[in-house]
């Protein structure tokens, strides 16, 4: 309901209670007025009467007295009119011809000195109290009507203009305030509530304008320092992600994209946990560990592709301005390579160690060797012999032949030896090894294929890299046993690399022993039959050639060494 039905609905209430009230006050003091008047009358008749109707009693002349009371009677507001003496009898009575109608009645005594002698009892017509009320009633309702004839248009008209419009202009700025026109103010027309309520609005919007621009220029700082902030952790080298309370991913930086290989779409949203699928999260976020800042943790994660990487994260909790924790960041790094070269650094150093101990062995020993083969040749020379002398001294030599071997390779490993560099065909040095064990090979049914690129000539001590093809075909026939192929192929690799592939159907290598067969002393072999030396002087050789050697291979499906070396500039 709109004010003015309110207002107009008010209004009428207390017009039609006031009116009813104030028309029964009117009713009630007129009613008494006339009941007053009539009582005069009443009393004014009695008392004349009284007078007459003594004489008449007293002389018996109730004729005299009957007159005066049809004269009476003749009153048009009396209906009857009745002497009675005190025995009750009716000694005069008169009615007018309104008998039936409402009446009212008063009763009068005859007196004389203080005894009674009689009553005279008159009735006084009510119609004219009655109709009083009547005029009364008409009146209230003429009043309720004129009055709510006025009330209506004054509604319309006061309403309009003290209330209604103030309140609708003063709505369509809180509407267009609440749209965002900020700038829009009330017109103040008067100094009363509404124009009080009107200023206290536009100060309102001043103000709300006012903050409204520092939130906006606000915003703007906050917008160009959450630039700074993406731009930052976008270009940074490390991987960053930060997660929230319930450990669900919200940040997820490229460069944690590369490393992990999940996409920023991939994991935002995700528990870490359901991502890394390692101990990760639990190691190193800050949420996890009590609020405890975590720095270069060593943990490791599981990549997209199902790749164990190490890395080193480093944590800490994000908190709110007023303390309250939001999440944490977490930064790490892929360190598998550098612990993988931390690794051969180590080993690299163990062989070195290994290197000068066999090099200082082989020194000492080299020489007593020395003797031990020349006196045992020089015996053998001696006709004197016998046989078993004879054939003792030959496994004495033989023996020291092969501990001489040793000590070769030894000193090959340990780098002792000059190289002679000069520029050579990997292809005739292939030809000439495959020339010295085809015997060997054939002997095994073992067919050597050979599949020759015209590849640039290299840059190499011909002797040591027919040592390393030498080294590794043997090793080839010996995992073959009989029965197989070695296939060996050359081709260019980046323009200045010739690459020599060795393949074998060999029983293949144990994926626990790859990394260590180009270890010196690591065999597989039985104690007589290997000393774990050849792959090791193949490493040492290829490394002073400034070249690569590698392996592949599965275990029961053959091995494949992959030789690199620079050409010949
Ligand atoms: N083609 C191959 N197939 C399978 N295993 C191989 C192959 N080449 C090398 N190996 C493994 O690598 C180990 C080390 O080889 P390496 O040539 O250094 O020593 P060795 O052959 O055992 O002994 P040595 O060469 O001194 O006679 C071997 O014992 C063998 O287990
Ligand atoms: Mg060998």
């Amino acid at each position: 309901m709109s004010i003015k039905e309110e207002f107009y609905k008010r209004l009428s209430l207390f017009v039609i209670i006031s009116t009813i009230i104030i028309s029964a006050i009117a009713i009630v003091a007129g009613r008494n007025i006339v009941i007053n008047d009539m009582k005069d009358k009443g009393d004014s008749i009695a008392r004349i009467l009284s007078s007459v109707a003594l004489d008449s009693m007293l002389i018996y002349d109730y004729v005299t007295m009957e007159r005066y009371v049809r004269e009476v009677v003749n009153d048009k507001n009396i209906i009857s009119l009745s002497v009675i003496r005190s025995d009750g009898e009716i000694i005069a009575k008169a009615e007018s011809r309104k008998t039936g109608e409402e009446s009212y009645s008063l009763r009068y005594p005859i007196k004389i000195g203080e005894s009674a002698i009689g009553i005279i009892d008159i009735s006084f017509s009510m119609e004219r109290v009655n109709s009083i009320s009547k005029r009364i009633i008409i009146s209230a309702v003429v009043f309720i009507v004129i009055v709510h004839s006025i009330a209506f248009i004054v509604n319309n008209m006061i309403i309009n203009r003290l209330i209604i419009l103030p309140v609708r202009s003063l709505m369509q700025a809180v509407r267009s305030l609440r749209d965002g026109s900020l700038h829009n103010r009330i017109e103040i027309h008067s100094k009363n509530e509404f124009g009080n309520l009107a200023s206290a609005f536009n100060e309102m919007a001043d103000t709300i304008e006012r903050n409204f621009k520092e939130i906006k220029e606000k915003q703007l700082e906050i917008q160009a320092e959450k630039g700074k902030i993406e731009t930052i952790v976008k270009s940074l080298a490390d991987g960053l992600f930060v997660t929230n309370m319930d450990g669900s991913i919200v940040t997820f930086n490229p460069a944690a994209v590369v490393i992990t290989g999940y996409s920023e779409e991939e994991v935002i949203g995700r528990q870490c946990e359901d991502i890394f699928k390692t101990r990760l999260c639990e190691d190193a976020c800050a949420l996890h560990n009590k609020d405890k800042t975590i720095c270069n943790k060593e943990s490791e994660i599981i990549t997209k592709d199902g790749q164990r990487r190490i890395v080193s994260v480093s944590s800490a909790i994000i908190r709110r301005w007023d303390g309250a924790i939001l999440g944490g960041v977490q930064v790490f790094r892929d360190i598998t390579e550098e612990k993988q070269k931390q690794a051969m650094m180590c080993h690299a150093e163990k062989l070195a160690a290994i290197g000068q101990l066999s090099a200082g062995l082989a020194h000492e020993i080299n020489n007593p060797l020395g003797n031990i083969l020349g006196y045992a040749r020089l015996m053998l020379k001696d006709r004197s012999l016998n046989d078993k002398q004879r054939e003792r001294l030959k496994i004495i030599s033989e023996q020291a032949e092969k501990a001489g071997m040793i000590v070769n390779g030894l000193l090959n490993y340990s780098r002792q030896q000059e190289f002679k560099m000069e520029r050579v065909s990997v292809n005739n040095i292939i030809d000439s090894v495959i020339k010295l064990l085809s015997l060997e090979a054939e002997k095994n049914n073992i067919k050597i294929l050979t599949d020759i690129s015209d590849v640039r000539d290299i840059k190499a001590d011909k002797r040591q890299i027919e040592q390393v093809l030498f080294n590794i075909i043997i090793n080839a026939i010996q995992a073959i046993g009989s029965d197989g192929i070695i296939q060996i192929n050359t081709s260019m690799k980046e323009d200045n690399y010739v690459e020599i592939r060795i393949k074998d159907t060999g029983h293949g290598i144990a994926p626990e022993h790859i990394s260590k067969i180009f270890d010196p002393f690591f065999t597989t072999k039985p104690v007589n039959k290997g000393t774990g030396l050849g792959l090791a002087v193949c490493m040492g050789i290829i490394k002073e050639h400034n070249g690569t050697i590698d392996v592949e291979s599965k275990y029961g499906d053959g091995a494949t060494f992959i030789i690199k070396l620079p050409v010949y500039a």
